[in-house]
């Protein structure tokens, strides 16, 4: 048998926290070997607060280090996770990539698409194992339709959640201590998170490149919130249109909002082909269509066009996708994994095309000109904070 992979974690938030909580899963499994943790703040690396995240973690027998560079190193790490709020990234992936260590990156895996190039382009000449943290991916209701709606041709996916902007939660970060919002909370601020397209709107649109495929235009309108209305640095806009055009000649609607004073969130979220439309809902995956005899003699019952084609999802998405990157590392086998860095690359476009289609007034942006053209060589480029 093959030894663990020795693996570490870089952003012990959050996200970072139940990505630690896997891989001692894996560990416990034989898979892996946690050997070293890195975190900008020494708060987050203490073993109390590590023990009360992942229970029996044994801490103590783990470098911890707030010095992060320190462990880009292919002596130490065959794995490393990158966990990081994406803005904040300083050639982190880069260099583990030019050191051979196999990298699994959060999303969106920067707010900057020239920063993300070079990461991409890194990853690539490095022949590394990479995977992006797209775990809705490994969601048995999202496989499901994803095998479902295999041949069938998708006209149309409509997403909309309206989700209270106090339901965003206190990250852990000390955002206040490097200029940023006072409360932590960096995904209500547009400079920390890129606005909710970006932070959040990316999953489905990632979702909807795996059911079908790459997008190739986006266009997006969003209502702006005023100064007076901007508390604790939550500057993100109020409400979010964005039509994405996808290359099988599909279009995907998304609606968001974040507003104040509701405390009610409201989540809708179908696909149609060009006979029947799905339903995704928490404990559901039904299909709407009629397949008898065609025309019917007259309207069919509604519980003759419902087909429940699976039920909730019944995977931990994060062991799932954390299991396949480590399978992928041990057998070198790059498509083990749902989500290559590369792969990954049109979803981060897409989403930072939308931004970029709001702040040029609504046009229509492709996304081989925003990644290729002069004309978007400004939009690409990083604002240094
Ligand atoms: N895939 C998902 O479903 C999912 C869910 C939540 C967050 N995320 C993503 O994970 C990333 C981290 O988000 P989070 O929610 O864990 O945020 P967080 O603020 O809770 O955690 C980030 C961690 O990184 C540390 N950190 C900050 N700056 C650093 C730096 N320069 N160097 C090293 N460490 C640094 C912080 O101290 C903190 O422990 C983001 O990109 C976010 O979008 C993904």
């Amino acid at each position: 048998m093959s030894s663990p992979t020795r693996i570490g974690v870089i952003g012990l938030g959050q996200r970072g926290l139940q990505h630690l909580a896997a891989l001692w899963q894996l560990q416990q499994e034989g898979a892996v070997e946690i050997v070293a943790l890195g975190d900008a703040f020494a708060a987050n690396l203490t073993s109390e607060k590590l023990g009360r995240y992942v229970p029996g973690l044994p801490a103590e027998s783990i470098e911890r280090t707030t010095n992060t560079r320190s462990l880009i190193n292919a002596d130490l790490l065959d794995a490393l996770y990158i966990a990081i709020p994406p803005n904040v990234h300083q050639g982190e992936v880069v260099d583990a990539a030019k050191a051979g260590i196999h990298l699994f990156v959060e999303k969106p895996m920067s707010l900057f698409l020239d920063e993300a190039i070079e990461m991409d382009n890194t990853i690539r000449d490095a022949g590394i194992i990479s995977t992006v943290g797209f775990q809705q991916r490994y969601d048995s209701q999202h496989e499901a339709l994803h095998d479902f709606l295999s041949d069938k041709p998708v006209v149309m996916a409509c997403y909309t959640l309206h989700a209270p902007i106090e339901s965003h939660s206190v990250k852990h970060t000390f955002t206040e201590t490097v200029g940023g919002p006072s409360n932590r909370v960096w995904t209500a601020n547009r400079a920390w998170s890129g606005g909710t397209v970006v932070e959040a709107g990316i999953h489905p649109l990632d979702l909807w490149r795996y059911w079908f495929g790459d997008v190739e235009w986006v266009h997006a309108q969003y209502i702006p919130r005023p100064p007076a209305e901007i508390f604790d640095g939550a500057d993100n806009p109020y409400a979010y249109s964005a039509n994405f055009g996808f290359a099988n000649g599909a279009i995907g609607v998304m609606t968001l909002s974040r507003l104040r004073r509701i405390f009610a969130s409201h989540l809708d979220h179908q696909v149609l082909w060009n006979e029947g439309r799905v339903a995704l809902e928490r404990d559901s995956l039904a299909a709407f269509h009629y397949d008898g005899d065609y025309p019917p003699a007259q309207n069919p019952d509604q519980d003759e066009v419902r087909h429940l084609i699976h039920g909730k999802n019944t995977k931990n998405t994060t062991y799932e996708i954390a299991a396949a990157f480590v399978r992928a590392v041990a057998e070198k086998r790059q498509d083990l994994v749902r989500s290559s860095f590369g792969d990954a690359m049109n979803s981060l476009a897409a989403v930072i095309a939308a931004n970029i289609s709001d702040e040029l007034g609504g046009v229509r942006v492709e996304i081989e000109a925003l990644m290729n053209s002069d004309k978007f060589a400004t939009h690409r480029q990083k604002i240094l904070g």
